[in-house]
């Protein structure tokens, strides 16, 4: 898959732990940064991603920020983009099966690097299970877009 990978001040080097996972697991790794200390805006490396994501050019996002947080909630203005904040595997399984998330949000302050490594391949090897009472709920989140947008 081509992935897209964001972090903010607070998360860069988790970025730079994540990124030779994916691209061992054989991905294509877009980074947009940033790549050291000095303090920047998540939204803004959370816009970068998810316009790759939105426009096709990356088949999935990944956003590390302090929390995950503010990574997530950037994420999730964007029409088309469902980002989820994962700690653990469970979620980062059922996100998969029941949200089809396409953006997957850490927190470098939040969780160690191996567990997030887990995280990150669960995340990329669980299919959404197409279930019906699943696909009805994403189509209303995709309603729900639209409503609010007009
Ligand atoms: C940066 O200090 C921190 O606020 C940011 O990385 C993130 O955790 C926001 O949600």
């Amino acid at each position: 898959m081509k992935i897209a990978i964001g972090a903010d001040h607070a998360g860069y080097r988790l970025k730079d732990v994540i990124i030779p996972l994916l691209e061992q697991l054989g991905h294509v790794v877009q980074d947009f940064g940033v790549n050291g200390p000095d303090s920047v805006d998540y939204p803004d490396f959370a816009a970068a991603v998810c316009e790759k994501v939105v426009s096709g050019e990356a088949n999935r996002g990944i956003l590390i920020c302090g929390t995950g947080i503010g990574m997530s909630i950037a994420a999730n203005k964007f029409q088309g983009i469902r980002c989820a904040l994962v700690q653990d595997l469970f979620s980062a399984k059922a996100t998969r099966e029941h949200n089809d998330s396409n953006v997957l949000a850490l927190g470098e302050r939040v969780v160690g690097p191996g567990v997030a490594e887990e995280i990150v391949k669960v995340w990329l090897e669980t299919e959404f299970s197409e279930g019906p009472r699943h696909c009805a709920r994403i189509g209303k989140l995709t309603a729900l877009e639209a409503r609010l947008q007009s």
